[in-house]
């Protein structure tokens, strides 16, 4: 589904983020990205994303390659939960959450269903006409996740979707996030927490300096 091949970038000031990544992603997959920090996850996810471009190498996504593509399809195709949340802060977290949905020109009574039934999943509902500048960190991770999802993407991409959460609220987003992927959504997510014993196997890739140590199965 994604085929990454040599990939390098390097950013204009001359750092080095990523040099010879090669990567596949099946659809359905679940990827789970580790590595410390600067290592050059988020910068990976960007480019799969099509949002920063690489210096050298290809990603193809069903065989053709990402910058081929016009950007509002891809962003319907991939959603993205941004480690730096990028909300709009002077809104609500209805109009955050529903943002995509009403540059498609959905309907209000839509907009409201899919909206509220996202917030009640990850336990924010009571928090819907609340501006995002009134939330705590954890909650407006959850909403940049709430906002990746509402396109109902084939992938989902995390972005350290659990740094600012208490360990049962983390619990709550994983199981959603899994029965998402049991859905068919594939999954990359970039993360420092542990992994849980119980969970589904899943594909795991460490980065060091930008590039790939260590690809296995946990
Ligand atoms: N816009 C930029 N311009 C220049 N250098 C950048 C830019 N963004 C990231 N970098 C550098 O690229 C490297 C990889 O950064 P990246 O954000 O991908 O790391 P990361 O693994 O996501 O780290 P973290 O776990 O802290 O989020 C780092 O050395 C970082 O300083
Ligand atoms: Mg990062």
């Amino acid at each position: 589904m994604i085929e990454i091949k040599n990939l390098e970038k390097v950013y204009p000031n001359g750092t080095i983020a990523l040099s010879r990544i090669n990567l596949t992603i099946e659809k359905g997959e679940f990827l789970y990205i580790v590595g410390e920090s600067g290592a050059g996850k988020t910068t990976l996810l960007k480019i799969i994303h099509g949002e920063e471009k690489p210096t050298s190498g290809s990603v193809m996504y069903d065989g053709k390659a990402v910058d081929e593509f016009p950007s509002h399809v891809l962003k319907q195709k991939i959603g993205f939960a941004y480690q730096d949340f990028m909300l709009i802060e002077d809104r609500s977290v209805m109009e955050n959450v529903s943002l995509p949905l009403q540059y498609q020109g959905e309907n209000f009574k839509s907009i409201y269903n899919k909206t509220s039934s996202i917030l009640e999943a990850i336990k924010l509902k009571d928090k819907m006409y609340k501006l995002v500048k009134e939330l705590s960190g954890g909650e407006k991770q959850r909403i940049s996740l709430a906002r990746a999802i509402i396109m109902n993407p084939e992938v989902l991409i995390l972005d350290e979707p659990l740094g600012n959460l208490d360990r049962d609220t983390a619990s709550v987003i994983m199981q959603y996030v899994e029965a998402l992927n049991e859905k068919g959504t594939t999954i990359l997510m970039s993360t420092h927490h542990m992994l849980n014993e119980d969970t589904i196997p899943r594909k795991i890739i460490k980065l060091k300096k930008g590039r790939i140590v260590t690809k296995d199965y946990v």
